[in-house]
């Protein structure tokens, strides 16, 4: 399938998860296994989740596919993580070895992407990508995992209520 007709297809399937998922936990669980097993460069795909009441606060290892990570807690100061974080900003690095804030998490991975999500307006996760490919995540991958992060925002808003 040509890579914008993948797209298309996740951004559909997504919707129906969306739809249709019976809590957060269930669709952070469907979003990293539809992403890792559709798009070939997506080597590594989890959400982290804001935990604000710990001293200090924490970004925590949610749903994920892919090797298990060191990183399971990362404090807002650190890794490209915590920068996605506290500054509210997608960040996208296309060579993790020339960014100092990257935390490694595999010896193959070459980019990264991170995309924060939020609940009325404030920070409360976010979903991180690795590739075992430099400049993995062009504009229409940032588009595709801005796009699900903000499915997860709206549904977690609307379980809130
Ligand atoms: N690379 C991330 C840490 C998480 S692992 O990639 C899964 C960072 O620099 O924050």
């Amino acid at each position: 399938m040509a890579p914008l007709a993948k797209t298309q297809e996740v951004w559909k399937a997504l919707d129906r998860l969306a739809a249709t998922a019976a809590s957060s936990e269930q669709l952070m669980t469907a979003i990293v296994k539809l992403l890792h097993e559709t798009m070939l460069k997506y080597n590594w795909v989890g959400f982290y989740m804001l935990e604000r009441e710990a001293n200090p606060p924490m970004l925590i290892l949610g749903p994920f596919q892919g090797a298990m990570t060191p990183h399971t807690r990362i404090p807002l100061n650190q890794g490209i993580c915590g920068a996605a974080a506290s500054t509210g900003k997608t960040v996208v690095v296309d060579d993790v070895k020339s960014d100092p804030r990257y935390l490694a998490c595999s010896i193959e991975t070459k980019s990264e992407i991170v995309v924060p999500i939020f609940v009325k307006g404030k920070v409360v996760g976010e979903l991180d990508i690795d590739s075992h490919f430099p400049a993995a995540f062009t504009t229409e991958d940032r588009d595709l995992v801005e796009r699900t992060a903000q499915a997860v925002g709206e549904f977690l808003e609307k379980s809130s209520r």
